[in-house]
């Protein structure tokens, strides 16, 4: 039955508490509450497993391990990113002192456009800070061809991207192996949540050892202080709720793409409504669904987000405003909006639908129909009244 109650973007999962219980007794017995006890490794370990990656340092969140990760690859001058995603993308580079430098996004997947990239090259340029954003893949051989060119580190944002695996050589592997290091976010309105929580990917011991030191003030003995870290250790709280998250978490995708394949089926042909093109040989996560709403929708997109508002469904414009509209970017160069017209229309355009793996087959239905009835609200008036 479809539910009388606002429907969000997102529901936060969690499992059974009677799941969680044993865990949370067994920190009250031991009294291990953080810096790196048995749950910390553990999911460590099982989340390697899982991904299908070498090393991860887990953290208390992902703003702080992108952080770290530019600190740890000592990533300095000028970086190359997107002004379409979330803002701490961004904000991770002014915290290290760094000057994002915004290039324009690929029309077809809104990630980082490849061919944007040379020209914003310069002599103070050390990295890329692309993000595969609503856990879309990026060109990642494109990106990675430019950056051994120049001689340039890459840092995925893999916010979005738990999970997502891709064709190559003949088999699936993830996403997240590409570039020197990858960050993903455990937020509770990410597909797999700590409450709060994140983590590196690392491409071997030594990396993920500089960087379990910058997370832990910089300690790598009692007396021994080597860096200026910061404290971005995961609790063992966060850690044992990740464990008994993960053993639900391929349920929770595989609901997520039944959801996102009944949206498709729902709005393939309503007018001035387009959904992204799934990406080929990929095994999404479905971590958003957007639509982009052109001048062929009746109310447009900021007339849908109230309309839908009003019917009780809270959709979020991820990502409106872009990143480079924000009072402390604006005044970039790279930040002029004439630069950036294919994120400036998806800004302009870009609704995210409600997608959770508790939402009701008849909400999804709804939802679509709402959008749908009001395409055509102009031609029948009555249907927005109703
Ligand atoms: C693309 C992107 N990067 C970074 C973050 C920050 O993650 P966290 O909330 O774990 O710090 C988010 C979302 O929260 C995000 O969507």
């Amino acid at each position: 039955m479809a539910s009388s109650k606002t429907i969000y973007v997102t529901q936060p999962e969690l499992p059974p508490l009677e799941e969680f219980l044993p865990y949370l007794r067994q920190i009250w017995d031991t009294r291990l509450l953080s810096s790196g006890g048995p749950f910390h490794q553990m999911l460590e370990a099982a989340l390697c497993d899982y991904l299908g990656v070498r090393h991860i340092s887990l953290f208390t969140n992902a703003t702080i391990a992108l952080v770290t990760a530019l600190q740890s690859l000592r990533i300095a001058g000028e970086v190359i990113t997107t002004p379409y995603s979330f803002v701490a993308t961004a904000h991770s580079l002014m915290w290290n002192g760094i000057k994002p430098v915004f290039v324009d996004v690929d029309p077809v997947t809104l990630n980082m456009d490849p061919a944007r990239i040379e020209a914003a090259i310069t002599p103070q340029t050390t990295a890329i800070l692309p993000i595969h954003c609503y856990g879309t893949p990026c060109d990642v051989e494109a990106i990675q061809r430019i950056a051994d060119d120049y001689n340039l580190k890459v840092i995925y944002d893999a916010a979005h991207a738990f999970g997502v695996r891709r064709e190559e050589a003949g088999e699936l592997r993830s996403i997240l192996n590409h570039g020197d290091l990858s960050v993903l976010s455990f937020h509770a309105t990410k597909v797999f949540n700590t409450f709060e929580g994140g983590a590196i990917i690392c491409p071997d011991a030594k990396t993920k050892q500089r960087i379990d030191h910058l997370k832990n003030f910089g300690f790598v003995n009692e007396t021994t202080v080597v860096a200026t870290g910061i404290n971005g250790k995961m609790s063992e709280f966060n850690a044992a709720l990740g464990l008994v998250q993960l053993k639900h978490v391929d349920g929770h995708i595989a609901r997520r793409g039944a959801i996102a394949a009944r949206y498709r089926e729902l709005l393939a042909d309503v007018p001035g409504v387009r959904t992204l093109a799934q990406p080929s040989g990929a095994t999404p996560n479905n971590s958003y669904f957007p639509i982009l709403v052109g001048a062929g929708h009746a109310l447009g997109r900021d007339g849908l987000y109230k309309h839908l508002r009003e019917q009780g469904v809270a959709g979020r414009r991820y990502f409106h405003p872009l990143i480079s509209d924000f009072p402390m970017y604006r005044n970039l160069p790279s930040a002029d909006p004439a630069r950036l017209p294919v994120a400036r229309a998806a800004a302009d355009q870009v609704l995210c639908l409600p997608i959770y793996p508790a939402l009701q087959d008849a909400d999804v239905e709804r939802i679509a129909g709402l959008v749908r009835e009001s395409a055509l609200a102009v031609e029948s008036p009555m249907l927005l009244a109703a």
